[in-house]
């Protein structure tokens, strides 16, 4: 089975035996996943529809959504919420939890409202359209190169003054101070610090960009970013903190010069899911980025967390894809409407809830296929539906027009995925 072979920096017999665990672990094994029932298909409008109807507090099963459909269990990802809330602030820092994971305006919201102190974007069009939906305080993660996208940064820090945007370049801080004095603003920056070889200014240089930010008349500089890209899923807890440490401690020394040089250091930002219970441990490190956490999803649940190592359950997988068997009359086999189109990543495969045996493969564009290493739990007819923890959650919500928002199995809201496709 080539369940692992192209997975890079992993070694197989460590993720076959992590995904054995995880696999019979009960947040995949618990829930039920068959429907008795012949079912109709619901549309995204049908709920919406019976939603705002006279009946619409009754609900809808997620058994009965039009499938592929993308589901969010909401009372798992509002304790995902309030668990890194309690622990950030058990750590003495604060959340700016990233948006790129939800790219929704209603999750944005109960981040905020459980006490985030701000919201994260990956993408411009990300930025633009949470601020149409009501969401203050974001901060760009990625820096704006081109001139059409240094015009619109402006025309957006004009209409919300909270946004601040990344820098790490002297030529990017000179066009953002100037675009910023024709759109008669002062456009609030953080200098990028690289962490790794991604993006970001390197750390011996990050000082400099810095003070002469500081000196631009349009620019106010707030502080520095050092994401960590390649450390957030090393498997193994130990493994993971010490790289964070290591490579993180260039960067702390930067945030330091910042400080004896008199510039602001008001943020000292960074980490995701997988260094949330690590970055408090860097001096000065004020709030943590954190995105899957909300939704959690296969290639996270395999590195192990600190209490368990085989499976990091420090947050509840809310997030799946509900699909329909299309095919079950090939031995050992069943195809599905869910494929490439519906996971985006085939590798980590996804986990299918209930089914601990089944290997998913969703190499094909509209088809997935389910082959059994075991015996499965159940016979599978035609229609029936299959529950789906998704292998990366990030792309795969970018795939969806609405989340189902899921209470006890049945619909409880419909969430636009308010930046679906927002990529430039
Ligand atoms: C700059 C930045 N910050 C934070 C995150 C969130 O990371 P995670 O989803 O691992 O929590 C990402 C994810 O890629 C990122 O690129």
């Amino acid at each position: 089975m080539p369940l692992s072979t192209t997975m890079p920096n992993r070694s197989l017999s460590h993720h076959i035996s992590s995904r054995r665990a995880f696999l019979s672990t009960s947040a995949v094994a618990a829930a039920h996943v068959w429907i008795p029932r012949p079912v109709k298909g619901y549309s995204a409008e049908e709920v919406a529809a019976q939603m705002s109807g006279s009946n619409g507090a009754i609900g809808i099963s997620k058994w009965e959504l039009d499938t592929p459909a993308l589901c969010v269990d909401l009372d798992r990802m509002e304790q995902n919420i309030a668990r890194m809330q309690a622990a950030a602030k058990q750590f003495g820092i604060a959340t700016r939890p990233h948006a790129k994971t939800h790219k929704s305006a209603d999750i944005a919201k109960k981040q905020l409202a459980a006490g985030a102190i701000g919201i994260c974007t990956a993408k411009l069009g990300e930025a633009e359209a949470l601020i149409a939906h009501g969401i203050e305080r974001i901060c760009m993660t990625t820096c704006n190169v081109s001139p059409a996208k240094i015009r619109r940064a402006m025309q957006l820090r004009k209409t919300s003054p909270h946004f601040i945007q990344a820098v790490d370049e002297e030529q990017n801080a000179r066009a953002l101070s100037a675009a910023a004095r024709e759109a008669g603003v002062v456009a609030d920056v953080m200098i990028d610090v690289a962490v790794g070889t991604r993006s970001g200014i390197p750390a011996e240089s990050a000082l400099a960009l810095a003070k002469m930010v500081d000196r631009l008349p349009n620019l106010k500089l707030r502080g520095l970013l050092s994401y960590d890209g390649g450390a957030q899923h090393i498997a193994g807890f130990d493994a993971r903190k010490q790289r964070t440490l290591e490579n993180i401690a260039a960067n702390a020394r930067v945030f330091e010069d910042m400080k004896k040089a008199g510039l602001s250091t008001e943020i000292f930002s960074g980490g995701g899911t997988g260094t949330y219970n690590i970055q408090h441990l860097v001096p000065g490190f004020t709030d943590i980025q954190v995105g899957s956490y909300v939704f959690m999803d296969m290639q996270y649940l395999a590195i192990g967390g600190e209490k368990n190592q085989a499976v990091y359950d420090d947050f509840a997988s809310s997030l799946t894809v509900v699909a329909t068997v299309l095919n079950n009359r090939f031995p050992g086999r069943l195809t599905t409407d869910a494929g490439a189109k519906a996971l985006t990543l085939n590798m980590p495969r996804a986990g299918v809830i209930g089914e601990p045996t089944a290997d998913y493969n969703a190499g094909s564009d509209e088809f997935g296929v389910i082959t059994f290493k075991g015996e499965p739990s159940r016979s599978y007819k035609i229609g029936d539906r299959l529950e789906l923890i998704v292998p990366h959650c990030d792309p795969v919500v970018n795939l969806y027009d609405v989340m189902y928002g899921i209470r006890n199995d049945r619909v409880a809201q419909v969430l636009p995925v308010t930046a679906r496709g927002r990529s430039q």
